[in-house]
C-alpha cells in the first residue's frame, strides 16, 4: 500500500524546526514534502529552502505574510517560546493539523484558549515532549506498567543542566530572561514535568516550589574579572568562560557543525568565527555580568490524587537526568549512563541495563527525536491522540505554571485540581 503523503509548513526554522524536525523529515520524502518555511533570518531561509527545495515564493520573513492562508497539511510550530500560542492559535484558525514545541504558554487562561481553540477547528496537534517517545523513558513506563516493582509510591527526579548549558541558554542566551521567555521550570523542566505525571498516572493534586538565582550574579564575580571573557584574567581558568565553552569544546567535540557552536555563530563553524563571536556577540559576555534573572536552582514538590508523591531538582551545577522510582516490591533507577531494575529480595529478577543498549546511538533525545517524528505520521493518517496531545500536555503545563507561582512566594503551595 502506498504511503500518504503529508505536506508540511515550518515557522520558526531554527534548531528544532529546520536543523532536527525539518532535517528528520525531509529525509523521508515518500511521507513528507515540506512546501513553505517562515523565519525572520533571510539566512535560514535561505539555506533551508535550498536544501528542503522549497519554492522561493513560499519562503516568508512575516507572519503576517505567512499566515494569509493555510499551505500546507501540517504546521510545525518551532519559534521562541513566546510566539507558541500566538502561532498556534493562528494555526488552529487556519484549520492546520500542528507540531508545536513545548512550552506552549506560561499562561493558565492561554492553555484553556488553546484546548478551545482545538476543538472549534477540530484539528490534530502534538507537543513536542521528545523524551515520551525516547527509548529509556518509554522502557521505565513498561517496567512501571509490568508491576515489576510494586505500586509505585514515589519519584525523585533530577534534572541536571550541565553548567556549560545553564551559561549558554539561561545565563548568556534566550532563555535568561523573564521578561522573554518562560520561567526555567517550563522552559527546562517541562519534560519531567510532563514524565512525571505520566508516571504517577493520576492527576496532581497540589504543587509547591522554591528556588533562587544563587551564582550567576554580580556579586559572584571573581576579582578583575571583566565584561568579556576575552579581557579577562580568568578566561583560562573559570569553566563557564566563553572560550572554554564554545572554542576549546568545539576543538574537543572534533569541529562538530551543531549545538550549540551553530547558535553562537553561522553554520558552517570554525575556529575563526567562533572567536569572532565571542568578542564581540551576547555569548562571549561574562556569565557574571549579563542581563539574566532566571533560576539556577529549584525544587518542586508535587502531590498526587493516587498518593504518589514526586520531588523534581533542576540545577545548573550537575549533568544529566536521574529518575529514582520508588515502588511497594522495588525500584527503578534511570540515569544516563544506565538502568537499573532492583527488586526487593529477588536477585534473579534485579538487573542493569546500559543505556547504550537501549538508546539509539548518535540520535538525539536517545533517538526520541526521530521516534517522535514516526508517531507523528501515525497520528496524522489516523484518529488517536497523540502521547503528547494538547490535553495531556497542559496537565504539566499547569504544574509548571503553579509551581512558578509558587516559588515566587517563597514554596506556598497551590491546588492543581
Ligand atoms: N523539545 C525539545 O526538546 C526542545 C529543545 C530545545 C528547544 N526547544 C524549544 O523549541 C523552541 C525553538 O528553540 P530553538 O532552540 O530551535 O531556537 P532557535 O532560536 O534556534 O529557533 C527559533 C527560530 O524562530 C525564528 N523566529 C523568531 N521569531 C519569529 C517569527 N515571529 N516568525 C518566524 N520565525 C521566527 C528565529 O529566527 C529562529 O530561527 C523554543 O521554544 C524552545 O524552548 C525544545
Amino acid at each position: 500500500m502506498e504511503n500518504k503523503l503529508f505536506t508540511v509548513a515550518i515557522i520558526g526554522a531554527g534548531s528544532r524546526g529546520a536543523d532536527a524536525y525539518g532535517t528528520l523529515i525531509n529525509k523521508d520524502r515518500e511521507k513528507f514534502k515540506i512546501v513553505s518555511i517562515c523565519d525572520v533570518r533571510q539566512e535560514r531561509l535561505d539555506r533551508f529552502g535550498e536544501l528542503f527545495e522549497v519554492e522561493k515564493s513560499e519562503l516568508f520573513t512575516d507572519e503576517d505574510a505567512f499566515f494569509t492562508k493555510k499551505r500546507a497539511d501540517l504546521l510545525i510550530i518551532a519559534t521562541q517560546d513566546a510566539d507558541h500560542f500566538r502561532h498556534a492559535l493562528k494555526a488552529f484558525e487556519l484549520g492546520y493539523d500542528v507540531l508545536l514545541e513545548k512550552p506552549l504558554t506560561d499562561k493558565i487562561e492561554e492553555c484553556e484558549a488553546l484546548l478551545a481553540a482545538q476543538k472549534k477547528y477540530g484539528v490534530k496537534a502534538m507537543v513536542c515532549h521528545v523524551l515520551r517517545y525516547a527509548p529509556a523513558y518509554i522502557k521505565l513506563a513498561e517496567l512501571l506498567k509490568s508491576g515489576i516493582i510494586g505500586r509505585l509510591i514515589g519519584m525523585n527526579v533530577i534534572e541536571g543542566v550541565t553548567y556549560w548549558h545553564q551559561a549558554h541558554s539561561y545565563v548568556r542566551g534566550n532563555w535568561r530572561s523573564s521578561k522573554t521567555s518562560t520561567p526555567m521550570i517550563l522552559a527546562k523542566c517541562c519534560h519531567d514535568l510532563d514524565l512525571i505525571q505520566y508516571y504517577a498516572g493520576s492527576p496532581c493534586k497540589s504543587v509547591s516550589s522554591i528556588g533562587s538565582l544563587s551564582f550567576f550574579k554580580k556579586e559572584c564575580a571573581p576579582e578583575n574579572s571583566t565584561e568579556r571573557c576575552v579581557d579577562c584574567p580568568h578566561i583560562n581558568d573559570c569553566p563557564y568562560s566563553a572560550k572554554a565553552v564554545y572554542v576549546d569544546r568545539w576543538e574537543i567535540a572534533r569541529h562538530v557543525d551543531m549545538w550549540p557552536y551553530n547558535v553562537v555563530t553561522t553554520a558552517p563553524v570554525t575556529k575563526e568565527k567562533l572567536e569572532e563571536a565571542i568578542k564581540t556577540g551576547p555569548y562571549g559576555k561574562c556569565v557574571f555580568r549579563c542581563d539574566n534573572d532566571v533560576v539556577d536552582n529549584q525544587i518542586v514538590m508535587m502531590d498526587f490524587e493516587n498518593g504518589v508523591k514526586a520531588e523534581l531538582t533542576m540545577t545548573g551545577f550537575s549533568a544529566g537526568r536521574r529518575y529514582h522510582l520508588y515502588g511497594t516490591h522495588g525500584q527503578l533507577v534511570l540515569d544516563s549512563k544506565e538502568l537499573k531494575v532492583d527488586v526487593f529480595g529477588k536477585p534473579d529478577k534485579s538487573y542493569v541495563l546500559p543505556l547504550a543498549e537501549i538508546n539509539e546511538k548518535g540520535h538525539a533525545h536517545g533517538g526520541g527525536d526521530a521516534k517522535l517524528i514516526n508517531a507523528l505520521y501515525g497520528i496524522l493518517c489516523g484518529d488517536t491522540p497523540a502521547d503528547t496531545s494538547l490535553t495531556a500536555s497542559i496537565e504539566s503545563h499547569l504544574i509548571g505554571i503553579l509551581a512558578e507561582k509558587s516559588r515566587l512566594e517563597n514554596g506556598k503551595p497551590y491546588k492543581v485540581h
